[in-house]
């Protein structure tokens, strides 16, 4: 009942827009909505994927526990959905409040991804059950009652790692006085500023400064430049590859569909191709290429993000049933054998596209068999255009950074043992 007034459904997930900003707030959400949903019509029930199994069924009877957890999700990354899919183990449904523009730029400086972006990213999560568009930044008292009172809300979750308004008090004081504050524990070795850092520190800050479009390709690599004081604090695990699987093959004489590519910086773009790849069949198997590979087609800052971290950004997306960690640049035969592979796809938009250039066309084997097809991309947004979106600010971002950087260097410093996974 309460999905009623202003809110919208798009394939299962649940739309609030939080209007704290009055008409011109909803002016622009609209805006958002005709071009994020292009198509689609708002709003435009799930009749489709519904059928398929994916997303969760609502059971009735018992009282579903619902928890709240935001952020901002700017440069989503694999610690973004390991702390959503933490959140979701609290609750059977969970709610998440996408933080806006605005009170980004106040409290943090300017996002790298729009909210369009943020939001195509936080939908596609696979523990995501409904989205509250343009949250705030810190949770009000006037925000706290609308979440336990108008979307039901039973717990609110944090990490571990203190959320510190800019006047230095804790933005979680109110709910933890209600009562009604859950934390979870915080996933290690990767953040936001960490993937930005990686970035700035692969690309040589251009001298002439009115030149900020430094590519991130081509370059001779200069061994001083390249990932150097940024080394991963990832530690993968079997475990954590285990919490993000479906732990699920296909289902008998399901048609699977083939996907593969680097997958770096996972981005809107990403989740969009996956969803139209799924679509073509039963079960989608998304191939991560090797960080070897990636790096050979497209110069050695590449991958920015390591496989490992890679893969698990790919089956965290809802659209997503199987990942092959590290595949081949070829589509063999046997790959299309051992896997029952019907269709190969690939899409239009892509980086050092190889249907363009003049190099071994990996998809010969599925094309002779005639079950190549060439996917349209509906977004344009790729792994490099995100990157020079970071270096265009790079000044901005350095100094951001800096700061956060030597936080986060405290934390590890004093970080103690906690349990929880
Ligand atoms: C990027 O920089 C190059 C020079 O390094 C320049 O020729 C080109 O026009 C620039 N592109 C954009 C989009 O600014
Ligand atoms: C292999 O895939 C096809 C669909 O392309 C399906 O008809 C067939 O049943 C599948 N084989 C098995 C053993 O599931
Ligand atoms: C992608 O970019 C091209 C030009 O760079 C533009 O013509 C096209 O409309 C864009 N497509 C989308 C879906 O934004």
């Amino acid at each position: 009942m309460h999905y009623e007034s202003n809110s919208w459904v798009w394939e299962g997930v649940y739309y609030y827009p939080h209007l704290f900003g009055g008409l011109m707030l909803t002016a622009a959400l609209l805006g958002l909505s005709t071009s994020y949903f292009t198509g689609l019509g708002v709003p435009h029930l799930p009749f489709l994927w519904s059928d398929l199994g994916i997303f969760p069924k609502k059971k009735n009877g018992k009282k579903r526990i619902r928890v709240y957890m935001d952020g901002c999700f700017d440069l989503m990354h694999y610690g973004h959905a390991n702390a959503l899919r933490q959140a979701k183990a609290l609750g059977d449904e969970l709610v998440v409040g996408v933080v806006s523009d605005e009170e980004i730029v106040a409290n943090k400086g300017p996002p790298v991804l729009s909210m369009e972006e943020r939001l195509a990213l936080v939908s596609g999560l696979k523990w995501v059950d409904e989205v509250i568009t343009n949250a705030p930044y810190e949770i009000t008292e006037k925000f706290m009652d609308t979440l336990f009172n108008e979307h039901n809300i039973d717990y609110i979750i944090h990490g571990d790692d203190p959320c510190l308004l800019p006047d230095g008090t804790d933005a979680y004081a109110l709910a933890k006085r209600a009562g009604r504050y859950k934390q979870i524990k915080r996933t290690e070795g990767v953040s936001s500023t960490d993937i930005v850092g990686r970035i700035l520190s692969s690309v040589r800050v251009p001298e002439v400064s009115q030149d900020h479009n430094g590519s991130l390709c081509g370059e001779p690599h200069k061994e001083s430049q390249s990932k150097g004081p940024h080394v991963s604090q990832f530690l993968p695990t079997s475990r954590r590859i285990v919490q993000f699987s479906n732990g699920k093959g296909p289902a008998p004489n399901a048609r699977v569909v083939y996907i593969d590519g680097a997958f770096d910086l996972f981005h809107a773009g990403h989740v969009e191709i996956l969803k139209s790849a799924r679509q073509l069949g039963d079960f989608l198997l998304v191939g991560v290429h090797t960080d070897q590979i990636v790096s050979e087609h497209r110069g050695n800052p590449h991958p920015i993000m390591h496989l490992h971290e890679r893969s698990l950004s790919v089956l965290a997306c809802r659209y997503v049933d199987e990942v092959i960690i590290g595949a081949p640049w070829e589509v063999t035969t046997d790959m299309i054998t051992t896997f029952n592979i019907s269709l190969v796809v690939h899409g239009t938009v892509a980086e050092s596209n190889p249907l363009l250039t003049g190099e071994n066309d990996p998809y010969k084997v599925p094309k002779s068999m005639g079950i190549f097809r060439l996917l349209e991309s509906p977004k344009n947004i790729t792994t490099s255009s995100v990157a020079q979106r970071i270096m265009a600010n790079h000044e901005a971002y350095l100094k951001r950074n800096a700061k956060k950087a030597e936080s986060e260097k405290k934390y590890y410093a004093q970080k103690k043992y906690v349990s929880g996974d």
